[in-house]
């Protein structure tokens, strides 16, 4: 899987996945992460990428032309024919793990980050397939928005996990939340690890997982469950 990011800042893209293990998986080629400064393919001298809104308000808009002369430059120099373009935007559908799942299915992904108040309308009708947000709050930019994408996807890319990584039962895989975890000692600060836990009876085990995760969900995400 080949990750694309269209961004301003290219640097906070390469070293945030460069660790863990999205990290562990670039060294090992099985995704790689091309961060495309939009910034050198501006025409103006003093590579300006942003001008006053059409009939006023405050902020500035990214303008059309350095976007697009990146994106152009980025299909054409690595044979990219009819991509999945992301942009990430308060103003999309909101992230989810089957999101993830069908955005796992392509060879390659470009994530176009914004920045100020917004992106010129015509370019994103030119190049963009999906509008996509992680969440009702508003972030300064969308570098972290396409990591926490590029992480999530990532970890779905076979390979990337270890056998361990991937056997974990996952949140969401069946619209349960995680059962709770312990680990040594017995004893911490006066608390005991469930006795259960320590039965080896591992029909039991499953159970009272099964029943911590119903619990669980049905506190916090009671949604999940209507699911
Ligand atoms: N850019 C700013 N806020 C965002 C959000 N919540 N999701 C995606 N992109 C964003």
């Amino acid at each position: 899987m080949n990750f694309h990011v269209l961004t301003l800042f290219p640097d906070m893209i390469i070293n945030g996945l460069n660790e863990s293990i999205t990290g562990r998986a670039i060294k090992n080629g099985i995704i790689s992460v091309n961060a495309v400064d939009i910034r050198e393919y501006s025409q103006n001298k003093h590579k300006k990428v942003d001008d006053y809104p059409y009939g006023g308000g405050a902020g500035m808009v990214m303008q059309a032309q350095p976007i697009y002369d990146a994106y152009a430059d980025l299909t054409k120099k690595n044979g990219i024919v009819n991509p999945r373009v992301i942009y990430v935007t308060p103003q999309g559908h909101t992230f989810n793990q089957g999101m993830a799942k069908e955005f796992a299915k392509e060879d390659n992904l470009i994530f176009l980050c914004g920045h100020y108040e917004g992106v010129d309308e015509r370019v994103l009708e030119e190049i963009v397939t999906d509008y996509v947000s992680i969440g009702d709050y508003v972030l300064t930019g969308g570098e972290l928005p396409a990591m926490v994408m590029i992480d999530t996807i990532s970890r779905l890319v076979k390979g990337v996990l270890n056998n361990e990584e991937s056997a974990q039962t996952e949140t969401f895989s069946n619209n349960l939340l995680e059962y709770p975890q312990y680990t040594r000692p017995e004893e911490f600060r006066g608390k005991k690890v469930p006795e259960v836990l320590l039965s080896g009876h591992h029909g039991n085990i499953e159970k009272w997982r099964l029943e911590k995760s119903l619990e669980r969900t049905r506190k916090y995400r009671p949604d999940l469950l209507e699911k």
